[in-house]
């Protein structure tokens, strides 16, 4: 293991709850092992203005319990030209820094890739994001706080369409990633789960819902990606009220999924990633993201991240459909 290394970490890309965490491990376990770390601010938008600071133990105490990034974040435009790339290398030298860990989702991820084909400069990526939609790990970090955080509104709006009588749709975050959609649907006793992954036959839906609520179904709550193909949660309401005598009413919860206090899940994972992503820069790995597969930490190259289609195990989707069956459904499921 190599030592005595100037190391940089940065944020990048939408914020997502763990992301301190993960900054804490990759400054302390860096530091024990003899290195220098410094914090790059604001993404990569910091490395090209230089908004750099060297960091020591203390600067990243009592922040594993906060949401959002003590770096803060960016989508850089200028870090997409080479002349912005350039300038981000060139400030990093100043600093002496050779090796970057970028905690970020894919976008992030191609910038650093591209650093790396055009400069010397090694480069490691850790997962945050809270779309989960990284092939290479099982989770990505802020994942669990965001489907938490989706399901305790869920919940609430649950209460308000049963009194109501009403059907609600509700948009959860994810980009074209439905894993959001499939997890909070599931643990919200969601009737319906829409994700860009298993496209749905909305003129199936809209019969399906119809007779539903024929037969005296009272309520029911549908949950969908934002990236749906079928459109997101108003256009659907739009079409499916065309046809169904129901009230209909819509929920886009928005940028609520990427806020607060990281769960117990995504505090240990991003620990744990934190941990790994130091000792990978320190066995002089380049180009590759640190992950968790199986309960194994995990070395996955950076461009597989995002070429490769993370599998995505349909079964739940399934058992949904059991779970929210009518009862003359179900009877004709188990016979
Ligand atoms: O990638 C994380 C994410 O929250 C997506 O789920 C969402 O589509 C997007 O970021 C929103 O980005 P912004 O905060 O830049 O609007």
């Amino acid at each position: 293991m190599s030592q005595g290394k100037y190391i940089g970490v940065l944020t990048s890309g939408g914020d997502a709850p763990g992301m301190n965490a993960a900054i804490r491990a990759v400054v302390r376990t860096g530091i024990y092992h003899g290195n220098t770390l410094f914090g790059i601010n604001r993404g990569y938008q910091g490395m090209i203005e230089g908004d750099i600071e060297q960091l020591n133990r203390y600067s990243v105490s009592n922040i594993i319990k906060d949401g959002g990034t003590c770096l803060q974040t960016a989508r850089s435009s200028e870090f997409l030209t080479k002349e912005g790339r350039e300038k981000a290398f060139k400030n990093i030298k100043r600093f002496g820094i050779d090796s970057i860990i970028v905690i970020g989702g894919d976008g992030s991820f191609r910038g650093l890739h591209q650093l790396i084909q055009e400069f010397p400069i090694q480069g490691i990526g850790l997962p945050g994001t809270i779309d989960n939609d990284l092939y290479g790990t099982d989770f990505t970090i802020g994942f669990d706080t965001a489907v938490n955080t989706a399901l305790e509104a869920i919940d609430k709006i649950r209460d308000t369409a049963s009194s109501h009588s009403r059907l609600f749709i509700i948009e959860v975050m994810g980009r074209t990633s439905g894993y959001i959609a499939l997890y909070t649907g599931i643990g919200g006793g969601a009737e319906d789960i829409l994700i860009p992954e298993a496209p749905m036959d909305m003129q199936k839906l809209t019969a399906k819902l119809n007779a539903q609520h024929k037969a005296g179904k009272k309520s029911s709550i549908i949950v969908i990606t934002e990236g749906e193909a079928a459109g997101g949660a108003f256009e659907i309401k739009s079409n499916i009220e065309k046809v169904i005598e129901w009230d209909i009413k819509v929920s886009v919860l928005g940028h609520v999924q990427r806020g607060g206090d990281p769960s117990a899940f995504d505090r240990v994972l991003a620990s744990r990633l934190g941990y790994e992503s130091v000792l990978a820069v320190m066995n002089n790995e380049n180009d590759k993201m640190v992950g968790m597969a199986n309960n194994t930490a995990t070395l996955t190259p950076l461009e597989d991240t995002w070429t490769k289609k993370k599998d995505m195990d349909m079964t739940y989707l399934k058992m949904n459909e059991v779970l929210a069956a009518q009862q003359e459904k179900a009877l004709e499921v188990i016979a």
